[in-house]
């Protein structure tokens, strides 16, 4: 028989009221709810091949071969073709760092899912590969949907739903990339450690519901500041819960800090703008677009900032074309 192919398409997203904790760790369930930000020219592009001739997965990720991944998108390819599938030979092509805090597992198991569910010839609805998505990578599950994003986790599946399309409120996020590394500690496995050894883990879990409906509120009043304020308040809340990780886990550099008093100023200016910061060292500030280019400037100035990329929000996962 011969081989099948499919090719999907995700973007990455940014959780403005973040994902930080797993309720069960073997089925990926996490902690608490999110709400985020589907974001729309940072793509990552999936190519499934499943193929009876191949005796392996392999993957291949921006024209380089990469065995680390490997075990994951075997297990995702499982969920989403069936553990009785032909082997995969999967292209990965992706417009941004990977690996750095800029969301890349979210988009590329979205794609991911996608692509092999249709190879499979399954007919999945979106809430479906979602769940798929999100058993690969929490934040994943998020990608499939486009614009403003939410995520709830208080049932043993979880839900997952845009708030507002992506043309239904335009905001723009400024990305200051500070470091193009890797990071030094994977997001699963500091999520562990803060669920085992810091202090503020059991409030913050407990407080998260609080934010979201906050966060929600002000998504369906358009109310930029009291998004910003919830929203910094809870990416500040989830670095807390990392510092205070024995060991400590500490994602940022003096850049980061330098780009969270930039936005501190131009808040103080009049400037509609806030900042969130991931598993990461680079920080997203979120803006109306009349501030765009104020926020783009000031970022670019700052000492250490390496790159600069902005965008406004997309579309959830869809097929591609295969080439
Ligand atoms: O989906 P994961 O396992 O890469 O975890 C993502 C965690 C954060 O990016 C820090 C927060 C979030 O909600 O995206």
């Amino acid at each position: 028989m011969a081989e099948i192919r499919a090719a999907a398409e995700a973007q990455p997203n940014i959780a403005l009221i973040k994902y930080w904790g797993k309720r069960d760790v073997a089925r990926n369930l996490p902690a608490v709810g999110s709400l985020s930000l589907t974001l729309g020219s940072l793509w990552t592009r999936m190519q499934v091949c499943l193929s009876p001739e191949l005796d392996g997965d392999t993957l291949v990720v921006n024209g380089e071969p990469d065995d680390g991944m490997l075990p994951r998108v075997s297990r995702c390819l499982d969920r989403a073709a069936g553990p009785d599938r032909w082997f995969a030979a999967v292209d990965s092509e992706c417009n941004f760092p990977i690996a750095a805090g800029l969301a890349s597992s979210a988009s590329a198991f979205a794609a991911l899912t996608v692509a092999a569910s249709a190879a499979s010839g399954r007919s999945r609805d979106t809430l479906a590969l979602a769940r798929i998505a999100g058993a690969a990578s929490g934040s994943a599950a998020r990608s499939l949907y486009g614009g403003i994003v939410e995520l709830d986790a208080r049932d043993d599946e979880i839900e997952v739903s845009s708030l507002a399309e992506p043309g239904d409120w335009p905001l723009r996020v400024v990305v200051a990339v500070t470091s193009h590394g890797p990071k030094p500690v994977s997001s699963g496995a500091a999520m562990t450690l803060s669920a085992e050894t810091s202090p503020f883990y059991s409030s913050w879990v407990e407080r998260q519901a609080c934010d979201l409906d906050v966060a929600r509120s002000a998504v369906a009043a358009r109310d930029f500041a009291r998004l910003a304020a919830v929203s910094e308040h809870n990416c500040l809340k989830m670095h807390s819960v990392m510092w205070t990780s024995r060991p400590p886990v500490v994602y940022w550099n003096k850049a980061t800090i330098a780009c969270m008093q930039a936005v501190r100023d131009l808040q103080a200016s009049g400037h509609a703008v806030f900042f969130t910061i991931d598993a990461g060292p680079q920080v997203k500030a979120v803006c109306l677009p009349e501030s765009e280019q104020v926020v783009t400037a000031a970022l670019r100035d700052v000492a250490g900032v390496e790159s600069i990329m902005s965008t406004g929000l997309g579309a959830g996962a869809r097929l591609l074309d295969p080439a």
